[in-house]
């Protein structure tokens, strides 16, 4: 059995940050009803288009495991299956523009007037205050959570990172309200509120760079190749380039083939437990003694030139020979991979955490399955709809609309043609 089986999802959520996050409810077993605006749909749809006519990867890739139904919430008959569908389902799940669902006529007094038990989960840009009536996006998100100020290189501008933390990682961060909020109904009999805004999930992540804020009260992070340097500390966290986060100094490092391969680096952490070992695999078998080397604390001022000899090394083997050595060593390296390096790794696909799709228009395509897995509700990563695929399946089977009901419904717009 799936571990959501039998919750029901109302997805009105569309672009990155709310599907990411009904996606993996729908994969752990809910049915998930994505409500699109009648021959429109997601705008991702037809966004970054690389097969004209068919849905875009933008969309696939974040909708898999979902029916859709075309729904006008603006149509009178429109807000009467909207309201069906709020007296139905468990979840309630929004990303729109704030105050978007009040001016539809669907305010949360009005929501729990419906249907008591229902949970309202929301991504908006900002919590409560000055910003909160602002539309935001992913960079916007990094820019205000205080990933872009702590990325890139101190001599450098500010910098956005590739992962999407302020989407998928606010979509993450609603998931686990929402089965936080179905747990405790159980309890309450009572639905509530989730709101997961995308600055305090980006702050969240970044939670380690305000813990380095508050050490520089007591003196330099000296972990930061800066204190090496030489060069003073400001007064807030400084962008760190690639030093390690944590307490074991790391960078990455040029391996064989830098030259002319961008990804031919791999990233390199000189744990203290396992020193002795780093100076032999390097030559350098005295500095495991020789003072200023021995322990951590002597070697901060001296990570640049540490790590310089490091890469002397490890220019000498590709990344995946550094990996060969240092791993049976417990030296912790890791390659720099590439994303046609990650499409095409066999293990990754053992596990499910990469996929090939079937899509009937766009053919087969590859997506990323589902990261978390559970032992005994193992995921199939299904293809995403067709805009309006299941709006006459789920007027009838979920709604129990029937054949005049439905000519209705049709005719008065509110579901476009309803004819898939
Ligand atoms: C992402 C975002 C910037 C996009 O803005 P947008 O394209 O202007 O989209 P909106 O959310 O404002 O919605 C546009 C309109 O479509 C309407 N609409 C959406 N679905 C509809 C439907 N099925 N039927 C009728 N109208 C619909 C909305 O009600 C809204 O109308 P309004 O402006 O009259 O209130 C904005 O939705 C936002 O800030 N969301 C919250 C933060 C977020 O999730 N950002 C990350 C996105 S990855």
């Amino acid at each position: 059995m799936k571990a959501l089986e039998g919750v029901k999802i109302l997805d009105f959520t569309h672009v990155q940050s709310g599907p990411t996050c009904t996606q993996l409810l729908a994969w752990f077993g809910a049915d998930v009803i994505k409500v699109e605006r009648p021959g429109v749909g997601d705008a991702t749809r037809k966004q970054l288009v690389d097969i004209p006519g068919a849905d875009s990867l933008y969309f696939t890739m974040l909708n898999h495991n979902k029916r859709s139904i075309e729904l006008n919430s603006k149509n009178a008959t429109g807000k009467e299956i909207l309201t069906r569908l709020i007296e139905t389902c468990d979840v309630m799940v929004e990303n729109f523009a704030p105050g978007a669902l009040d001016r539809m006529g669907f305010s949360w007094e009005r929501i729990q007037e419906i249907n008591p038990r229902m949970i309202l989960a929301s991504v908006k840009g900002f919590g409560p205050g000055n910003y909160e009536n602002c539309k935001v996006y992913e960079n916007v998100a990094q820019c205000a959570g205080g990933a872009a100020s702590t990325t890139g290189f101190r001599d450098g501008p500010p910098l956005v990172t590739g992962a999407q933390i302020g989407d998928s990682g606010t979509g993450l961060h609603l998931a686990l309200g929402i089965v936080t909020a179905l747990f405790h109904r159980e309890k309450s009999g009572k639905g509530q509120k989730v709101l997961a805004a995308m600055q305090d999930g980006v702050l969240n992540l970044c939670r380690v760079k305000l813990r380095d804020q508050q050490r520089l009260e007591h003196g330099p992070l000296t972990e930061y190749s800066q204190y090496g340097e030489g060069i003073p500390f400001d007064d807030a966290t400084p962008r760190a380039g690639n030093d390690s986060g944590g307490g074991q100094p790391g960078r990455i490092l040029k391996c064989k083939g830098w030259e002319t391969d961008p990804n031919a680096y791999t990233y390199f952490i000189t744990q203290a437990a396992v020193w002795e070992r780093i100076c032999d695999v390097i030559g350098e078998p005295e500095w495991k003694t020789r003072e200023g080397y021995a322990t951590p604390p002597e070697r901060l001022d001296k990570l640049n030139e540490i790590f310089e000899r490091i890469e002397q090394w490890t220019m000498t083997k590709t990344k995946y020979e550094v990996m060969d050595i240092c791993n049976p060593l417990d030296i912790p390296v890791g390659p720099i991979l590439s994303t046609k390096e990650l499409i095409e790794d066999e293990g990754l696909r053992k596990t499910g955490t990469i996929v090939d799709v079937d899509h009937p228009t766009r053919g087969r395509y590859t997506s990323v399955g589902c990261p978390i897995k559970l032992s005994d509700s193992p995921v199939e990563v299904m293809r995403s709809p067709l805009l309006g695929e299941h709006t006459l399946e789920i007027l009838k089977d979920v709604l129990g609309y029937d054949g005049t009901a439905i000519e209705k419904i049709v005719e008065s717009g509110a579901v476009g043609a309803a004819s898939k």
